[in-house]
């Protein structure tokens, strides 16, 4: 079993980070051969994509840290204050997505760590077993805020190749990384602010992960995703509690407050899983305010 990619981004980390490797060799909980051989060929594939952009994945792992370094200041300020450091939509727009170099360090960061972290792999594999089930009855699939793209990735390989695929985004450096990441060319990309998307049709699946939190006002915008999903569509969605980050603004302090806003907004849950980014007690969780990632397969109470 190869552990080629990953050994080498471990060591580098340990290199460049020791503090952060710490953290990350204490939370790994990847022994399996499954999850060396997805992460294998992910970065196999990944490499290869950073090679047509004329980069490395010494280039990529910088951005990994470089992400790193900004979450460390955002967890210092949240310790301090209780709350995240911005607050309103217009405030991350002018600091976070419409700066390209940022938005670009950010997106191969996440994608990173879609693979390096327990919660965020955990997730990825919790949402594409269950993706499965819906193969027959999706004809339409839309992402909102897909980022670098891979959700969407993954799915066009599990769907139908006649389901029509699109992306709602609104950063011009996030469409531009999906257009490039993703190999399936039929996706329809829209650089829009979500709350200014409208669409000729009700989509029968809608992804949604890691948004919630970047709004000001998560019901608002469950309440818009309900609009344009088919009466009996289905919507994953995943968000943190208590996850500082540059472009976090709605801070939910517990998985409760998330299933309330679900339920509120007329929806009913079909399935749910929650995951700790430590590896730790509940009482920890809750005493050191440990981020959960939530994330669930819900439609509209009939
Ligand atoms: C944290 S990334 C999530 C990426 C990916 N979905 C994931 O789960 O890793 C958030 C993405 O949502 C986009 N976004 C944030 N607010 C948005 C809005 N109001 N409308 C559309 N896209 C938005 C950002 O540009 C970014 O690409």
């Amino acid at each position: 079993m190869s552990k080629q990619h990953i050994n080498y981004i471990f060591d580098q980390i340990g290199v460049l980070n020791p503090i952060h490797f710490k953290k990350l060799v204490k939370n790994r909980v990847f022994s399996d051969n499954a999850y060396y051989e997805v992460a294998e060929k992910f970065f196999d594939n990944y490499e290869r994509y950073l090679l047509t952009e004329h980069q490395t994945l010494e280039y990529a792992i910088d951005c990994y840290l470089r992400m790193i370094a900004d979450m460390y200041i955002e967890t210092i300020e949240f310790h301090r204050t209780g709350k995240y450091t911005s607050q309103t939509f217009d405030e991350v727009n002018k600091r976070v997505y419409a700066k390209p170099e940022t938005m670009e360090y950010y997106m191969h960061g996440l994608l990173m760590s879609q693979f390096l972290w327990r919660h965020h792999y955990q997730m990825l594999e919790y949402f594409l077993k269950s993706l499965n089930i819906y193969v027959d009855r999706v004809t339409s699939y839309l992402e909102i805020g897909a980022g670098h793209g891979l959700y969407i990735s993954k799915a066009t390989e599990i769907l139908k190749t006649s389901t029509r695929f699109e992306v709602v985004d609104i950063s011009e450096t996030s469409i531009n990384f999906g257009k490039r990441f993703i190999s399936n060319k039929d996706v329809v990309f829209n650089q829009k602010n979500i709350f200014e998307y409208d669409s000729d049709i009700r989509f029968d699946f809608i992804i949604m992960g890691e948004v919630l939190e970047h709004v000001e006002d998560p019901f608002r915008l469950l309440k818009k995703v309900k609009d344009i999903l088919n009466d009996d569509g289905t919507l994953f969605i995943t968000t943190p509690t208590n996850a500082p980050a540059i472009d976090h603004i709605y801070l939910f302090k517990n998985e409760e407050e998330i299933r309330h806003l679900i339920l509120s907004c007329g929806f009913e849950i079909i399935s749910e899983k929650s995951f700790s980014s430590e590896d730790v007690s509940q009482e920890k969780i809750e005493k050191h305010k440990v981020s959960i990632l939530y994330g669930a397969f819900i439609r509209v109470r009939k």
